[in-house]
């Protein structure tokens, strides 16, 4: 089979594939002030999201994340991915803040979903309030619950945020006690709208490194399609920890995404700037040669790593617009 490849041999098996700008939650990292509507919300349409993901497919790709915004926000969500499994993507998943996760697990798991993330950055009810805007823990843990007995595949991401250290770990080190689930670090990211926050609130991965280490966790060998996340295990635990560190070096030589806008923009990097409109191509069948024809052109221009290290994190203003 074809595959997709840039100039430094890595290969993208994996596309990230953003279906809406819009959030229900005001993560005091992403949107702080909520989603206000900048532009008509025209995103791609199940139609178009098939012919893009048939196309990659055919290019190798087998793991296809939905992402957001908040991607539940769909109405049609669920034939968002009966479509994306339709193409024959293997591994099917979602990120989603889980405020409608409880619902509607079930459907989306009889639609193809295979792989599920939910954001949960603590597991303190106050706290989590005070981080999205929404008093509802009680809510997206049940539907955590629901989501481990679907047969969904399932994990948590919390952002690591120096509010949130210490007793945080614990609290999260209580929950994967029993439960075969794993849940994974990010460590904060600075975009264009949140410098500020980030310099009050930025920690290193390495602030949780040092408290595994302590208590006897020790890392997991990676798998070789595995996502960025180092998992760390424990004897007296089912779950594990994980750390998504994108300032430590040598995070890009592993790259092996590709993302898509809600809008049809091929993005090579999180930290990128721009991105090539792939919407042309994706109005009418008949013309996958022509976008694989432009995806590889771009692949070509991809470079080897981001320059957060210089300070350059891209026009990125908020995570919510490219999906994280
Ligand atoms: N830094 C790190 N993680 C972020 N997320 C959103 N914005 C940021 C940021 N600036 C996370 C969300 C969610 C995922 C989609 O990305 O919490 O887990
Ligand atoms: Fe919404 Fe996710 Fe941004 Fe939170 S991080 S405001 S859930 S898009």
């Amino acid at each position: 089979m074809r595959h997709l490849e840039d100039g430094f041999g890595r290969r993208f098996p994996y596309v990230r594939l953003s279906v809406t700008e819009a959030c229900n939650f005001r993560c005091t990292y992403c949107l702080p002030n909520g989603y206000r509507k900048s532009a008509p919300h025209d995103f791609l349409s199940v139609d178009e999201i098939a012919r893009l993901v048939r196309a990659l497919r055919s290019m190798g790709v087998q793991k296809v994340r939905l992402t957001g915004g908040e991607p539940s926000v769909r109405q049609d969500l669920t034939k968002v991915i009966a479509a994306v499994a339709d193409a024959g993507v293997e591994k099917i998943a979602l990120t989603t803040n889980g405020w409608t996760l409880a619902r509607r697990i079930e459907a989306w798991a009889a639609a193809g979903l295979t792989h599920l993330n939910v954001s949960i950055d603590s597991l303190d009810q106050k706290t989590f309030a005070a981080i999205t805007g929404h008093n509802r823990l009680a809510e997206v843990l049940d539907g955590v619950e629901r989501a481990t007995q679907s047969g969904v595949h399932t994990k948590l991401n919390a952002v690591l945020l120096r509010n949130t250290l210490g007793d945080g770990f614990e609290e999260f080190a209580s929950f994967i006690q029993f439960r075969h689930i794993s849940v994974r670090f990010i460590e904060l990211m600075r975009t264009g709208d949140n410098t500020a926050y980030f310099q009050a609130q930025h920690v290193s991965g390495s602030t949780l490194v040092d408290w595994l280490a302590a208590r006897g966790w020790s890392p997991v060998a990676r798998a070789a399609d595995a996502g960025p996340a180092i998992e760390y295990a424990h004897p007296d635990y089912h779950g594990r920890f994980g750390i998504i560190a994108p300032y430590a070096p040598g995070f890009c030589d592993s790259c092996n995404r590709l993302r898509v806008t809600a809008r049809g923009k091929l993005r090579l990097c999180l930290f990128g700037e721009g991105g090539v409109d792939l919407r042309d191509l994706l109005r009418n069948e008949g013309q996958t040669d022509a976008l694989i024809e432009r995806v590889n052109a771009a692949l070509s221009g991809k470079v080897r790593g981001h320059g957060l290290a210089s300070g350059q994190y891209g026009d990125t203003r908020q995570l919510a617009e490219v999906g994280g």
